[in-house]
Order: C-alpha cells, then structure tokens, then sequence
C-alpha cells in the first residue's frame, strides 16, 4: 500500500478542485493495475477492475480517510462485475455530489449509472475548448452528458449543437448548464443516432468547431476502426472553412498513428495544430496508449 500512498502524495487537490489520485491502469504500478482512486469533494471513490480481499480494501479505506479529513463518504465500483455497481464502503453519501473543475460544475451519477457523468481524463479537451470557443458556434458530437458544451459556453462559444444517442445522458448534460448558469438559448441537445442524422445537422451547418469524442467500441454503435472514417467523410459539409475539429481517442489497442492516418487520408486539408495527452494525473507506462486529443484546423479555400 506504500506505493499508493506515495503516488497520492504526489497529486493531492488544490481548493476543491477534483482529481485522480491514483491512475493503476497506465500499468506504472505493478501489483495495482486494477486501481483507481478519485477526489470529487467531499467523496472518494474507488474503482476495481478485480475483486479484492476485504482487509485489502478496509486498509485502503484508512489510508484514505487520514489524508482526506474532510471526506464525508468512500464508494466503490466493481468494474469487474457486468454491471459496474457501486456501493458505499463507508460515511454517508450526500444527496448531490458535482465534480468540480476549472470553476465549473458537472453533476455526478455515482450509483445509477456504469459511468459517472464526468471523465476526469478529458480535463486539457475542455479547458483547450473552453480557451478556443469565443464566438463560435460549436457541433459536440458524442455528447454524453455535455462537458464539452458546458465548457465552451464559460468559454463564450455563441451556440452549441450537443448530439448523443442517449437521452438520460443528454438531460444530465442540460442540467450541468443549469447548475453553471448557462443560457440554455445557446444550447440544443439532440437525442440521435449519429450515423442517421448527418442530414438534419445540416440544417444547423455551418459550424466554426466540431468535437469527436465518440468511444473506441460500443456494441454495433460505433467501432473505431470502422467508424472513425465515415464520420471524417461527413464533416466537411458541416463546418465552416477555417473551422476546426477536435478529435479525442481513447483506444489503447489501436496503433498510435491511427487517427492522423485517418486525417491525412480523407481531410487532407486538415492541418494538426496540436496532440495532447491527459497529463500527470494519468501517468502511462505506454503514453501511446491513454487518451490523445487531435486540434485539426481546416484550411480557409
Ligand atoms: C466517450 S462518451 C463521450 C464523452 C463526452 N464527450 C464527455 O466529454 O463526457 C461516448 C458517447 O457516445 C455516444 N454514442 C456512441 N455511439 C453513438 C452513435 N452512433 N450516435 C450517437 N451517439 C453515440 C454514447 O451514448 C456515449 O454517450
């Protein structure tokens, strides 16, 4: 356990600012890659990709809560299991818990849902949003629960087409603007198949940033190396010239230069601006394999 309470040294909160802890699945932790370990305040919560013995985890409890004071619940999600359930190890849980980063909000679903509401590791991807939406009008596909919209909004992005097929992700994504005092005007949610509706995007065309951040495989919605180029096809006819398109992967198995393959095959006219990871918290014994984000500018002619 020494190893963990040393890495959690290493990235203790500022303020009440969420963060990961612990990050065991970049594989830099022998004998702890099944661990992950986040700060939303007051809570921790703990994810394992296998079952662990009881006095394992009752030890990792009290580490926790000597260098959390102020933690008022520790859950745990089994990811090992199907379903992912999360159970409460210890405390009392509050009614709402919202993850907090760079001064904005975003509600969390710590026990109703597999995934949380919140990807900690997409933190650059909207701050690099937030810093870039000024004015623009701005097309988040793969919404899920609007991080990116919420983000460009605080950033003065004008309007913003957010796009999921999963409407309970979308409602929660309506209510991470209302808890950050965004004008839901400049808003729409677009509970569609992306697949089906290139048509009625159009119809909100043209956009000055398009945001892909779709999953590496989800059943027969979408599948990487499949999918990656028929969305790439389309967004030409969706943004503006000189627009920009930020692209997000999160692929460990796909070889690392699957997506500037991809760019420079159909979107040649797109240029990269920049590649970024998600940084410190997410330590990876393999970079090429955590999460990278794309900044494609398309050429103005
Ligand atoms: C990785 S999550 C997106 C995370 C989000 N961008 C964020 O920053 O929190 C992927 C989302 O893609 C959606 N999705 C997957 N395939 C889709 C499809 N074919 N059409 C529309 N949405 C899809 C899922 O419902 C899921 O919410």
């Amino acid at each position: 356990m020494q190893v963990v309470y040393q890495e959690i040294q290493q990235h203790l909160p500022t303020g009440d600012e969420s963060r990961r802890l612990f990050h065991g699945r970049g594989h830099c932790f022998p004998g702890y890659e099944d661990l992950l370990i986040d700060w939303f305040k007051p809570i921790l919560l703990i994810t394992l990709y296998r079952s662990r013995e009881k006095s394992w985890l009752a030890e990792l409890i009290e580490l926790l809560r000597a260098e959390f004071p102020a933690a008022e619940a520790v859950l745990l999600q089994e990811r090992f299991i199907f379903t992912a359930p999360t159970c409460l190890l210890w405390g009392n849980l509050p009614v709402t818990v919202d993850a907090l980063e760079a001064g904005l909000r975003y509600r969390l679903r710590l026990t109703t849902a597999k995934n949380i509401g919140f990807f900690l590791d997409m933190a650059r991807g909207r701050e690099l949003v937030r810093n870039s939406a000024k004015d623009k009008r701005v097309l988040n596909l793969f919404a899920y629960s609007c991080g990116f919209s919420v983000a460009a909004l605080a950033g003065g992005a004008m309007q913003v087409v957010n796009l999921d097929m999963n409407r309970g992700a979308l409602d929660l994504g309506r209510l991470n603007h209302q808890i950050n005092q965004l004008d839901l005007r400049q808003a729409s949610f677009l509970p569609l198949e992306l697949f089906r509706s290139f048509n009625r995007l159009k119809r909100f065309a043209p956009f000055d940033l398009i945001i892909c951040d779709p999953p590496a495989e989800q059943g027969k919605s979408f599948k990487a190396e499949r999918d990656w180029s028929k969305l790439l096809r389309k967004l030409p006819a969706l943004l503006a010239p000189g627009g920009e398109i930020l692209a997000c992967l999160n692929a460990p198995y796909l070889p690392p230069d699957f997506l500037q393959r991809k760019f420079s095959e159909l979107l040649p006219d797109a240029c990269l601006q920049t590649r970024i990871e998600s940084g410190d918290d997410f330590p990876e014994q393999t970079p090429d394999k955590g999460v990278w984000i794309f900044h494609y500018l398309l050429s103005k002619s």
